[in-house]
């Protein structure tokens, strides 16, 4: 079976005829495992984050059972394996606090366990990254195998959007426009199959950046959850990770430098969530490609964004599939010589280039041609100035143009609750023109860093019929929001960045063009409120123990992807022996 080919790893446990091959054997001999199967197949690790309480991935053992029957035709041995599900609608505080939890979860199962390779059954959006970090680390070969988007949501009579709906109903009845009663009718319309929001929110634009890496086959990405055809790419992955196994194609083959810069602009090119900066830095940190936030201005500035998804645009990822889906753009990024490396090898053994190069466009008013993009210049601003010395982003296409280059007064909101007890008050002294700020939402001040950054607008600017204004924090974005929105202000201000000492009437600049963000105070007077800041600065309770504390003490800031300093690195799959 494995045609005279390296040693595979999971030979260390079932290839040697003594005490500790007997022991390894007979244990999993238990569930009805005969003899030849332990004779040298590639055993396939099949990762699943299938879980009744993250509903986007609850349909995952329908999905692993057509991934064995892949790995079943072409000769593996597939078992499955459980790990942390951090789906995104239910779990508190927000499903960040737990990534990197999972991440250690994933590479510690894979390390420890005889596995050749994996499949990595992913959906919502923290489990993308979380098992792509793990595999990683372990440098394993691994494909993954996205859930898939949701149907189109349906409510009377139009399509809706998963989330985006939610942001825009919830202040229409803000505003009076409509009654709670017709806002909640929207619920079970919105969610009316399974798979992920089907937005280019982050499960889909994760989805999207594994297709651009080249760590799935093509179309993982847009194949809505309940097509039968997402079940057949599932099993053609299970056929294909033997092959990867036995050509020992390792993540680090595909991980490279070049799939990252792939990925940004790809990003770019679908209007993607703000979530993939945070998310890639962590991959690649993960299998040592050196990413730095300043690599989405040089590679993702300039790219038109062609996806006509809400919540930058239209249609959802049910269109998008139709349409043409990911290979579609790539060819259409490619045709304008805007694929930074064609050659980028991906899992199917086949460059992206050679992949997408013929690949079929359907409708171009959902994958728009290069002269009538969606938006011109659709990749993330990263900003930078007094106010976010290590950097910031903002999502261009869910942005409102005029309000890019802004100068206002700040209204600040000192912590998330503050901006709940305070957003509604009558009094509240704010003006369209005014700055919305909102510290201690970061890694460290909300551990997890909550997706509050898009911060709904006072309700009586709502009534008065304002539709956006600028916001700052350092907190994150849900990819289904919108809104001219700074983020992942870095340092956060929980850590002692400036942000920490911005006060209410303080004049801040943003100009997006020049990449600026600018506290308008002298040098002189920020440096003597950072240090009164810091002598009036108090831990949380909270952080004093438990995983909270192993995560506050060791998370790093947005700009380094939020993963723990201790995790970053390749530790590869090797392990002591261990002889019973
Ligand atoms: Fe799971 Fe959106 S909540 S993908």
């Amino acid at each position: 079976m494995n045609k005279g080919k390296r040693p595979l790893r999971s030979a260390q446990w079932f290839g040697t005829a003594d005490k500790n091959g007997f022991m390894y054997r007979s244990w999993m001999k238990n569930q009805g495992i005969p003899d030849h199967e332990f004779g040298g197949k590639p055993i396939i690790g099949i990762c699943n984050t299938w879980s009744e309480l993250t509903p986007c991935n609850a349909h995952f053992r329908k999905l692993a059972e057509h991934v064995k029957r892949g790995v079943l035709e072409a000769g593996g041995f597939p078992v499955e394996f459980p790990v942390f599900s951090n789906g995104e609608s239910n779990l508190r505080p927000t499903a960040m606090l737990t990534r990197n939890l999972a991440s250690m979860d994933v590479e510690e199962s894979i390390r420890g366990n005889p596995v050749d390779a994996v499949v990595l059954l992913v959906g919502c959006d923290k489990t993308t990254p979380a098992l792509l970090m793990g595999a990683a680390s372990c440098d394993v070969p691994a494909i993954v195998v996205t859930g898939g988007p949701m149907l189109n949501g349906k409510h009377q009579g139009r399509d809706i959007g998963s989330g985006t709906i939610v942001w825009q109903l919830s202040e229409q009845v803000k505003a009076g426009k409509i009654s709670l009663h017709d806002f909640m009718s929207a619920e079970a319309g919105m969610s009316r199959s399974a798979g992920t929001c089907n937005t280019m929110g982050t499960a889909s634009t994760m989805a999207c950046m594994a297709e651009a890496l080249g760590v799935s086959l093509p179309h993982n990405a847009a194949i809505p959850a309940v097509d039968a055809r997402r079940y057949v790419l599932a099993h053609m992955s299970g056929m294909r990770i033997v092959e990867m196994a036995l050509d020992d194609l390792r993540l680090s083959k595909l991980l490279t430098r070049a799939a990252f810069e792939n990925a940004i602009r790809v990003n770019a090119a679908i209007g993607g969530s703000t979530n993939a900066a945070i998310h890639l830095k962590a991959i690649a940190g993960r299998i040592g490609v050196s990413l730095e936030l300043d690599d989405w201005t040089r590679i993702g500035r300039g790219t038109p964004t062609l996806v006509d998804l809400q919540p930058s645009g239209r249609y959802l990822m049910e269109e998008f599939y139709y349409a043409g889906g990911l290979p579609a753009v790539v060819r259409r990024l490619g045709e304008a010589a805007l694929l930074p490396n064609p050659d980028a090898l991906t899992a199917n053994g086949r460059s992206l280039w050679d992949n997408c190069k013929d690949a079929p466009l359907y409708n171009d008013a959902v994958i728009r041609p290069l002269d009538q993009p969606v938006f011109p210049d659709g990749g993330l601003y990263v900003l930078r100035g007094n106010l976010a010395p290590n950097g910031a982003v903002l999502k261009p296409s869910a942005s409102t143009p005029a309000l890019l280059k802004h100068r206002g007064r700040a209204v600040v909101f000192e912590n998330f609750e503050d901006y709940k007890a305070r957003i509604g008050a009558p009094d509240l002294d704010v003006t369209a023109d005014s700055v919305l700020v909102l510290k201690n939402c970061g890694p460290k001040g909300y551990p997890g860093m909550a997706e509050v950054g898009n911060m709904g607008l006072p309700p009586k600017l709502l009534a008065a019929g304002v539709t956006d204004m600028v916001r700052i924090s350092d907190a994150r974005m849900s990819g289904t929001a919108y809104g001219t929105v700074v983020l992942h202000v870095a340092p956060e201000a929980r850590a002692g960045g400036p942000l920490a000492v911005v006060q209410n009437g303080d004049w801040i600049e943003v100009d997006c063009d020049a990449g600026q963000l600018h506290l308008d105070i002298s040098d002189e007077e920020l440096a003597a409120r950072l240090a009164a800041w810091t002598t009036t600065r108090k831990d949380d309770p909270a952080d004093a123990s438990g995983y909270r504390h192993l995560y506050v003490q060791h998370v790093l800031q947005a700009d380094q992807g939020c993963d723990f300093d201790f995790l970053v690195g390749c530790r590869g799959a090797d392990v002591p022996r261990h002889s019973h």
